[in-house]
């Protein structure tokens, strides 16, 4: 844990701390051992859960670059549940660490315990995804994507695929976590592009939990509800990954007889794109730990940092999805 220390002795502070070794939380378990004090900066990072593959790379990034950074990571994991995230964070503020991260269920609802955060002196970022909080000095910077540009960048492929077509498209769409920002943000950025061509119809729109076995199971719903179906826009890969099993299952051919897109590009959705079963992914990068352990450094230190970090990202046709596979990182 580390002390309130002049910003003029910090730098060395860091330099020993990253030579130590890096002790993290179990997952599911906040942590409630005593304050060290042992130079190091202590960061509480509350994780959504481990709800898709896109998930699990983001944790192990945060985890690997937090002992890169020489940076004593307590974690714990809120199995998509606000209430857990809320505990994990009052659980960090009663240890007084240094710093917490953490990355949103859902939007709203969270002024309550970012107060409580402030007014203990603990600095918070956000990662991965947005609070709505009006209040913008409940937390030093956000650092993730941009949604809504992911969902743009779907609608636009589809406005390509369809060009010079004049027949009915029936879309289905496979929300993310109600309430999210990815969930929220995929759909408007979605909706704003194919609105401009009203042969676009979403005919059906429901959660999918960002889980593959949701998706499956809505998926199911939506071909027995809808016997025409083109197109399905899942909100990450593992929900698009459920839908093919359930597509296969109805004697369909995933990315012939209905088109998919997905979010994410993680291995297994990288994979069904070079074998044609998805015809589009947006990208969208976990690997967000190195920058967010810098940012942290810089909160301690009391250095200016900005108040959004976005994270650079790209799309996939199966072509290119074949080109980067060998070397995916996750
Ligand atoms: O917040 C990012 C989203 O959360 C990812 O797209 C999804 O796979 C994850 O569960």
């Amino acid at each position: 844990m580390l002390k309130k220390w002049s910003a003029a002795v910090l730098g060395g502070l860091l330099v020993v701390g990253a030579l130590g070794a890096c002790g993290g939380e179990k997952e599911g378990d906040a942590g409630s051992g005593a304050k060290k004090d042992d130079g190091k900066i202590t960061m509480g990072f509350a994780q959504v859960g481990a709800e898709s593959g896109w998930r699990t790379a983001n944790t192990k990034s945060i985890q690997e670059a937090a002992t890169a950074a020489g940076i004593d990571l307590k974690f714990s994991d809120a199995q998509q549940k606000q209430e857990n995230q809320i505990k994990a964070i009052r659980s960090y503020i009663a240890q007084k660490v240094d710093i917490i991260a953490f990355s949103p269920v859902v939007e709203s609802g969270w002024d309550t315990v970012l107060k409580e955060a402030k007014d203990a002196k603990i600095p918070v970022i956000l990662t991965d995804r947005a609070v709505d909080s009006k209040d913008t000095s409940l937390y030093k910077t956000f650092i993730g994507s941009d949604f809504v540009l992911e969902g743009k960048k779907a609608g636009e492929w589809l406005v390509k695929e369809y060009q010079g077509k004049t027949d009915t498209v029936n879309i289905v769409e496979l929300q993310g976590t109600t309430g999210s920002a990815p969930a929220n943000d995929r759909k408007s950025g979605f909706a704003d592009v194919i609105k401009a061509d009203p042969k676009f119809k979403v005919i059906a729109s429901q959660t999918g939990d960002f889980t593959r076995a949701k998706g499956k199971e809505v998926m199911e719903a939506f071909l027995k509800a809808n016997p025409k179906i083109d197109v399905l826009y899942a909100h990450n890969d593992d929900m698009g990954l459920g839908a093919i099993e359930a597509i296969v299952a109805a004697g369909k051919k995933p990315g012939v007889d209905i088109k998919i897109i997905t979010v994410d590009a993680v291995k297994d959705g990288m994979t069904a794109l070079s074998e044609g079963k998805i015809n589009y992914i947006v990208e969208c990068s976990p690997l967000l730990g190195p920058q967010l352990m810098d940012l942290a450094k810089k909160v301690v230190a009391g250095e200016t940092i900005p108040q959004r970090v976005l994270t650079e990202e790209t799309t996939f046709t199966p072509e290119q999805a074949k080109a980067a596979l060998p070397n995916r990182k996750y």
